[in-house]
């Protein structure tokens, strides 16, 4: 009942289907227990109101007096703590919590994003030696939602499937097509599988572009925000990303879940190169940072804001977020720092241990010499002044989002001229 999973099961409820839910964490089922989820989501806890204890039931174990047409996946595949390597691991552990009720002729959907093979060579084995039988009945359907609108997209956006025989897949077809009406059939499972990692890398070598781009107009002295801007503009053949950090929970691991069993070639140093480029960006900042701001006296803070891994959809989700990451790099270096967020809880952003959290922006940037904005939640464009914060301090807009701030503040700086040590326009 994570991100992926609760949508799916408040959504499906909402279709007419009677949805059990399995999860071992407790703060999620005690938030449930109270009829919301653990994260924002537009139009979810509406749902969990609507559905929960009625087609929808949050339990520990599945009833064994229920009849289940199928099972659906959607644990994490993050990587291995300090590792670029995914762990499949909780994939194992929640096809065993359905043995009990699991006797080989119901359909299981793996959701979650696995290496291609995964489906085949993992789960396939683990239920054929469950339920003894030589022929079961496997799905990839991957997940393809946003977080923040994933509700709305779970009924308008295409659904891929697979089966690994054609009772699967029919039963696949069956099950989604009362989601979503654009049903998409793969050749295979590991098409599926493929399907979901080339979506996301994609979009993972797309922003890169505009990443490597930006730090390359500035060796030419030239400011890497506006050029792609101006490159851009009224030249519908020109689509170049603008600078930006690229994080979040499937962004950061994806490429490596891709590359992870990929033969080595000039298509897997190009996927992870990109990979590169857009993690870099992070140093980049910590390394403006120390430039400018550097030696800061003890009483003296930089506040962060837009710890949420994205603004826009807004989410909650500090998970993958490059602003957690720079406020890791920065606290290790000894920087003193004040969080804040427009979404992201205020206990969940203190529990990260690099300084007090805030949700009123004006209160996070007392004592503080500097802002750091570090993602485009809608409500930066519309700040005009930051009380607390003094005309001479230094703000990095590294969206180039703050359009009213421009006025007010004169050292104020985008991705386009950290190098430069310009000012934007
Ligand atoms: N978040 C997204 O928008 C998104 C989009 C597309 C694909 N995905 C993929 O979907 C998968 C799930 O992502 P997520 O963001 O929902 O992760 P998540 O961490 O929010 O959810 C996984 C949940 O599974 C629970 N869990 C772990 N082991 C369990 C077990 N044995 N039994 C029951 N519950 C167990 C965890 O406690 C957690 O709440 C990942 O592979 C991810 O890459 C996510």
């Amino acid at each position: 009942m994570g991100y992926v999973g609760l949508t799916l099961a408040v959504a499906a409820a909402d279709c007419g289907f009677e949805v059990f839910g399995i999860e071992i964490n407790p703060v999620i089922k005690s938030c449930l227990k109270e009829n919301r989820a653990h994260f924002f989501e537009t139009g979810m806890d509406e749902l969990i109101c609507r559905y929960n204890n009625k087609r929808f039931n949050c339990v520990d174990k599945f009833p064994v007096d229920t009849k289940f047409d199928a099972f659906i996946i959607t644990v994490g595949t993050p990587l291995q703590n300090g590792s670029k390597n995914p762990n499949f691991g909780a994939i194992s552990a929640a096809i065993k919590s359905i043995s009990q009720v699991y006797d080989g002729s119901q359909l299981v959907i793996l959701r979650s994003t696995v290496s291609v093979g995964t489906t085949r060579n993992v789960i396939i084995p683990l239920l054929t030696k469950m339920c003894g039988k030589s022929e079961v009945f496997v799905s990839m359907c991957p997940e393809g939602t946003i977080e923040g609108k994933a509700i709305e997209e779970l009924k308008n956006l295409p659904q891929v499937i697979s089966g690994n025989n054609v009772r699967a897949l029919k039963m696949a077809e069956k099950i989604f097509s009362q989601i979503t009406n654009q049903i998409i059939k793969a050749d295979s499972l590991e098409e599926a599988e493929l399907i979901k990692l080339y979506c996301n890398t994609y979009r993972d070598m797309n922003f890169s572009i505009g990443n490597a781009f930006c730090l390359a107009a500035q060796t030419f002295g030239v400011d890497g925000m506006n050029v792609i801007k101006r490159a851009n503009k009224g030249y519908k053949r020109s689509a170049i990303a603008l600078p930006g950090f690229v994080a979040g929970p499937c962004l950061e691991k994806d490429a490596y879940i891709l590359t992870n069993n990929m033969a080595d070639c000039i298509s897997r140093k190009f996927i992870l190169n990109a990979r590169n480029v857009n993690e870099s960006l992070e140093d980049e900042v910590v390394e403006w940072i120390n430039k400018n701001i550097g030696g800061l006296s003890t009483d003296k803070f930089i506040t962060l804001s837009g710890m949420a891994f994205k603004g826009r959809p807004e989410t909650s989700d500090l998970r993958g977020s490059s602003a957690v990451n720079i406020a890791c790099k920065l606290n290790r270096l000894g920087y003193k720092l004040k969080l804040h967020d427009f979404v992201a809880d205020i206990d969940e952003m203190t529990a990260l241990g690099f300084g007090k959290a805030y949700d009123d922006l004006n209160n996070a940037c007392e004592n503080s010499v500097a802002l750091l904005v570090l993602n485009n939640h809608k409500c930066y464009s519309e700040i005009e002044e930051i009380d607390n914060l003094s005309n001479d301090s230094i703000i990095l807009d590294t969206w180039n989002v703050c359009d009213k701030l421009y006025k007010r503040y004169s050292k104020i700086y985008t991705l386009g001229n950290i190098k430069l040590g310009g000012v934007a326009n």
